[in-house]
């Protein structure tokens, strides 16, 4: 395979076993905003789609089946273990319409004209140089197919994620290092302007970035779940890479008194923001 997101590669190779793991805490952090951008994708029976940085597949499967038998879907990711268990969800849900390759989308052959519709859920902000990327998907895109993707606003828009890593960084004493601006990370494309910009120079047309907002919510009796997960994700996780059982144990109740805060009404409630993408090729 040839990959030219090598960092990422191994970022992503070795965060997937904890994925596979807490695949029910993703769905409901990413659930209803892949949706919502699935829907603007004016997915038809018998369309070829991609499935962009795929994962563990649960949009892959959703996607195959929106297009339908006659349709089929390619969903592609860097990270080998994901696609283990991308494939495994495929055969359990039955989805023979579904392939998965492999690849760096940076650089890969995704053929020429090929799909009609590419798709991500928060899976296009990890390359290196986001404007060739998109230029290799927007070549295997047929003229007038679409590109639909949702991807993280900031993260002072995202109380989900700046909680804890807040809470993290009152325990370690330095804020967990984060990419610098425009660096792959899952805030690469936060900003609406560059969106456009990436995209246009990456040869796409009728470029829409509608900013959505919402809550995440769970019973109050789930904070302790949801903050052990919250260890074991993104910038606490890699804060705490190093750290000792003592410190851990400190950083669970740091974390856990910190969303208490966020309960109302007996629901944790924390607040979530995308941006919904659509671009023609
Ligand atoms: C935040 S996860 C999202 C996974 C999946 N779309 C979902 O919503 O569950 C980002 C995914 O993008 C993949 N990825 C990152 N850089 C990539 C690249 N250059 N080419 C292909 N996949 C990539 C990662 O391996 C990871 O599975």
């Amino acid at each position: 395979m040839d990959v030219v997101n090598t960092d990422q590669a191994e970022h992503w190779a070795s965060v997937a076993p904890t994925w596979v793991e807490i695949e029910d805490h993703l769905e409901r952090t990413a659930g209803g905003p892949g949706r919502r951008a699935m829907d603007r994708l004016d997915l038809q029976p018998g369309q070829a789609v991609l499935d962009l940085g795929c994962g563990t597949g649960p949009t892959t499967v959703d996607l195959a089946r929106r297009v339908g038998p006659d349709g089929s879907v390619l969903g592609v990711d860097i990270a080998a273990a994901m696609l283990a268990r991308a494939r495994e969800r495929a055969s359990q849900e039955g989805a023979s319409n579904v392939h998965f390759v492999h690849a760096d989308v940076q650089c890969c052959d995704l053929g020429v004209a090929a799909y009609d519709r590419a798709f991500s859920r928060f899976g296009v902000m990890f390359y290196a140089d986001p404007v060739a990327a998109f230029a290799n998907v927007r070549t295997a895109l047929r003229t007038g197919g679409s590109l639909g993707f949702v991807c993280w606003q900031h993260v002072m828009a995202n109380e989900w994620m700046l909680v804890p890593g807040m809470a993290v960084t009152s325990v370690t004493g330095s804020p967990p290092a984060m990419p610098e601006p425009g660096q792959p990370g899952p805030f690469s494309l936060c900003d609406v302007d560059r969106v456009h910009a990436v995209l246009e120079s990456a040869g796409f047309a009728e470029i829409e970035v509608v900013p959505h907002n919402d809550v995440i919510s769970a019973p109050e009796r789930e904070v302790g779940d949801y903050a052990a997960i919250a260890l074991r994700m993104g910038a606490a996780r890699e804060a705490l890479r190093e750290a000792d059982e003592a410190t851990m144990a400190r950083a669970f109740e740091c974390v856990a008194s910190a969303l208490a805060e966020k309960v109302e009404d007996g629901q944790l409630r924390l607040t979530r923001g995308v941006l919904l993408v659509t671009a023609r090729a």
